[in-house]
């Protein structure tokens, strides 16, 4: 009896040392210690042994029944502690690869163009201001000395909403809009959507003009063409720039700025219609009746206007060539800025 409880002792902890997982574990436990494990079993066959061998067998199997729960317990914690090292360097982090970059917006070129213009002018002493999209027939046109049989009219087809109402043209109704409610000196930009029946590669039914308006005592054409001057240099550099007599009927004299196009740099191309030039912005001296139509003295006082397209200016800027990519809204052109 006591080789028996000596070997199954022996068996016993040699399996509890093999196990290689906790289930493999909990089968040796049910087959040694368990209610119907062997070392149970030896306990309830005292019954077979000599009354004075009991004390010892009883002890030598409680002291194998002890031994072998000790060495479970022992067990046990190794395979856990196995267990979490294995999920712990499954779950290592590695510092060393590469991260992700989150994708950073930017702002759109247009809106970086009209930054610039605004940061130019307001250098200058100009002040930005804004006004309606959406105007009336006499601030779009009468009172920029438009009538209405004016051949003028035709220059910029018109969305009409109503008879009256329509969908402005130009920024050139903020001058009015500006001059009717302060006295001069009046120096202000205005810049804003405008809207015409009008689209191929450089013109598009709905566009950006920045006005411009600078009224005082004694303001000359000279100012005109130094103030623009300075813009452009400050735009687009050195690149070369014209002024050509041009015809606005709330400006007399007139003249339009053209810039070397810097897509063929003047040679010709689709962009600038094969002219070497392109026209980025009219402008003039402001019309008397103008003056007079917002309670001005023309006698008094004299200014300059003008206004320019802010996409002519970008797609002059970035060598873009199509205007419809500002609006078309693809990641791939807008990335680029
Ligand atoms: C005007 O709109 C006048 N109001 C400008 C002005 C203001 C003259 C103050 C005198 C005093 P024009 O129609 O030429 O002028 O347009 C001005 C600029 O807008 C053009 O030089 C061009 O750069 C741009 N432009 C005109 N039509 C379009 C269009 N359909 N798409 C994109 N840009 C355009
Ligand atoms: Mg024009």
């Amino acid at each position: 009896m006591q080789d028996r409880i000596a070997q199954v002792r022996a068996e016993a902890l040699a399996a509890v040392r093999a196990a290689r997982s906790p289930e493999e574990l909990e089968q040796v436990r049910i087959r040694y210690v368990g209610k119907k494990g062997e070392l149970t079993q030896l306990l309830r066959g005292m019954g077979q042994v000599p009354p004075e061998e009991r004390p010892v067998v009883g002890r030598l199997v409680n002291e194998a029944r002890d031994a072998v729960e000790a060495e479970l317990a022992a067990r046990q914690r190794e395979l856990a502690a196995a267990a979490l090292e294995t999920r712990l360097s499954a779950e290592t982090i590695d510092v060393t690869l590469p991260g992700w970059a989150p994708v950073l917006g930017r702002r759109h070129p247009l809106t970086q163009v009209l930054d610039e213009i605004k940061r130019v002018f307001t250098g200058l002493g100009f002040e930005v201001v804004e006004g309606p999209e959406i105007e009336t027939d006499w601030y779009n046109f009468e009172a920029l000395n438009i009538p209405q049989d004016h051949p003028a009219r035709d220059l910029q087809d018109t969305f009409f909403i109503t008879e009256d109402i329509l969908l402005r043209t130009q920024t050139s109704p903020v001058q009015i809009r500006v001059m009717e409610a302060q006295k001069p000196p009046v120096r202000i930009i205005a810049p804003g959507k405008v809207f015409r029946v009008d689209a191929d590669v450089t013109h598009s039914p709905m566009f950006h003009q920045v006005e411009g308006l600078y009224v005082d005592e004694g303001v000359t054409f000279g100012e005109l063409k130094g103030t623009l001057s300075i813009m452009a240099r400050e735009l687009f550099g050195q690149r070369p720039v014209r002024f050509r007599p041009s015809y606005f009927p709330f400006t007399e004299p007139s003249a339009e700025m053209d810039i070397q196009c810097i897509i063929c740099n003047g040679a010709g191309c689709r962009v600038c219609k094969n002219e070497g030039w392109l026209e980025i912005l009219g402008s003039g001296m402001v019309h008397p009746q103008v003056l007079r139509n917002v309670g001005y003295d023309p006698e008094h006082v004299s200014g300059f206007a003008f206004g320019m397209g802010v996409e002519r200016i970008a797609m002059l800027k970035y060598g873009i060539d199509d205007i419809r990519l500002f609006f078309e809204n693809d990641i791939r052109f807008l990335r680029q800025f």
